[in-house]
């Protein structure tokens, strides 16, 4: 049975009711209150073990009293609460030093897990608070769904750490958006943040950008030149498009990572480097893994805290916030100031959102600049989306597009189609038919029509496929020679 003393700081009758059945029903002892004065005598004169506390309260501000309790009993943990569900709580928390922050409502058998562990724990000095900065200014992420907020309790918990952070999630997400706020609200934040985007730069160059090289290593470096983990020293490098990095380079990287060091394209002197390493990209790395595409002892390097941003339309909720953040942004830039009624924004949350927050951002700005009316109705939402704009990153639709991402795009635009409805029942097998069909003719007009060869090519049975081809109807044309 655990044992520990815990101090509960809730306003909130129904809410200390709640905590005191399951703290004591778990084997703690418990006292609450519902305001900070009373949480603060209870502290400042020894009292229990773990304070769990609400943020906002009647005389006082949760914020305000943390760093004094940190100050008194820097060993106590406390875990925050609130139903301010928002990327700058989660901060805040951390920053002020509290051990956990749960967003309200939260599960009790969270809340228990975490006081036990925070009790069982081995106490260590807690890193030196941080002066209060500018936090009033710009909220960098803004959406209050479920999904975010997972994203902000991993975040706060890596502000004070250096760790490896593997940023995953579709085009449009705000992958890079993450990185920089990891690296603006982190202990890093006085040093660089230094981007190198791998898709953007020639592929025989990448290994110079990253380490820099010396006169002469090759045809047309004239100077010596700095890399990025030289511009990046003491700050954090944000690899991008990870997953485009070639395979000379991923070797290269993987040893400067076990390494901590590294030398200059022709250089010889080894120079030690203290960077933090955050990358990103929206492929599947491990199927560039298994297509030999991707070291897979680099991947394990990277993917020390692997974070996925959702799309878009797996949090809706996100919807209106992010649309009044972009009229708001548009109208600092000096566009007109639009509001949108609640059939529009209705509208917008069934949409599937292929380019996710920065085909969301785009739109706003269109509907600020381009429309006189104060009011964006329905319709005139209606008639945006109907017009193709190209907004996702148009170098992926072309080249070395997957299959996958290819039946992927090509879902979105299905189901758009289909607007607030679903498609018709039994799209499963309608879709595998799609694929299966050109399949096969491509197979048989590989192997001329033959169909031994193309049941051996495909490793089907051979009646399996003649079976097929009898279901599907293809035409085989046989070629001689
Ligand atoms: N949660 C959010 N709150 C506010 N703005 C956001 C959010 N997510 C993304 N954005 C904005 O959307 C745009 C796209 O974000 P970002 O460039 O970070 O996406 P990305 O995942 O890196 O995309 P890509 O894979 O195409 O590089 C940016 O302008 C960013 O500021
Ligand atoms: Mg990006």
């Amino acid at each position: 049975m655990p044992t520990g003393s815990i101090l509960v700081a809730d306003d909130d009758a129904a809410i200390r009711t709640v905590l005191n059945q399951a703290l004591s029903r778990a084997g703690y002892e418990v006292r609450s209150c519902g305001n900070a004065a009373t949480l603060w005598r209870w502290v400042s004169q020894g009292d229990g073990d773990l304070v769990i506390t609400d943020v906002v309260m009647p005389d006082e501000n949760a914020f305000d009293l943390l760093p004094r309790i940190k100050k008194v009993r820097p060993d106590l943990p406390v875990i925050v609460m609130s139903a301010q569900n928002t990327f700058m709580t989660a901060i805040r928390a951390s920053e002020r030093g509290a051990y956990e922050y749960l967003p309200k409502p939260f599960d009790l058998k969270e809340l228990i897990a975490i006081v036990g562990r925070a009790l069982s724990e081995p106490k260590k000095p807690e890193a030196a608070l941080r002066s209060q900065g500018d936090e009033a200014d710009a909220i960098p992420l803004v959406g209050r769904s479920p999904a975010m907020q997972d994203i902000y309790r991993v975040l706060a918990r890596l502000m004070q750490t250096d760790l490896t952070v593997m940023i995953t999630g579709e085009s449009g997400t705000g992958k890079e958006l993450v990185a920089r706020a990891l690296h603006d609200y982190g202990k890093r934040r006085n040093g660089p943040f230094v981007a190198i985007n791998m898709a953007a730069i020639p592929r025989d160059l990448i290994e110079s950008e990253l380490f820099g090289h010396e006169k002469g290593a090759f045809t047309g470096a004239n100077s010596r030149s700095a890399g990025r983990f030289e511009q990046a020293e003491s700050g954090t490098l944000f690899l991008d498009e990870i997953g485009d990095m070639p395979m000379e380079a991923q070797t290269r990287l993987l040893r400067v990572l076990q390494q901590g060091e590294y030398t200059t394209v022709g250089g010889r002197t080894a120079i030690k480097t203290d960077v933090r390493i955050v990358a990103a990209t929206n492929k599947d790395l491990r199927i560039l893994i298994q297509q030999g595409l991707f070291r897979e002892d680099l991947f394990f390097r990277l993917n020390v805290v692997p974070l996925r941003l959702p799309p878009l339309r797996e949090r809706t909720e996100d919807v209106p916030d992010l649309v009044r953040h972009f009229f708001l942004q548009a109208e600092r830039e000096g566009l007109p100031r639009k509001q949108i009624d609640a059939a529009a924004l209705d509208r917008l949350k069934r949409y599937r959102w292929p380019g996710n927050v920065r085909e969301l951002e785009n739109l706003i700005r269109r509907l600020a600049a381009l429309y006189p009316q104060e009011i964006i109705t329905a319709s005139i939402i209606e008639a945006e989306l109907a017009t193709p704009v190209n907004t996702a990153a148009p170098e992926e639709v072309a080249g070395d597009e997957t299959l996958a991402s290819s039946v992927e795009r090509h879902l979105n635009t299905y189901f758009g189609g289909f607007g607030e409805l679903l498609p018709p029942p039994g799209l499963y097998h309608r879709i595998l038919k799609d694929v299966e069909y050109p399949l096969l003719s491509a197979a048989l007009a590989a192997t001329r029509g033959n169909q031994i060869k193309a049941a051996e090519l495909l490793g089907l049975n051979r009646n399996t496929l003649r079976k097929k081809i009898r279901d599907l109807d293809i035409q085989i044309i046989r070629t001689s020679r």
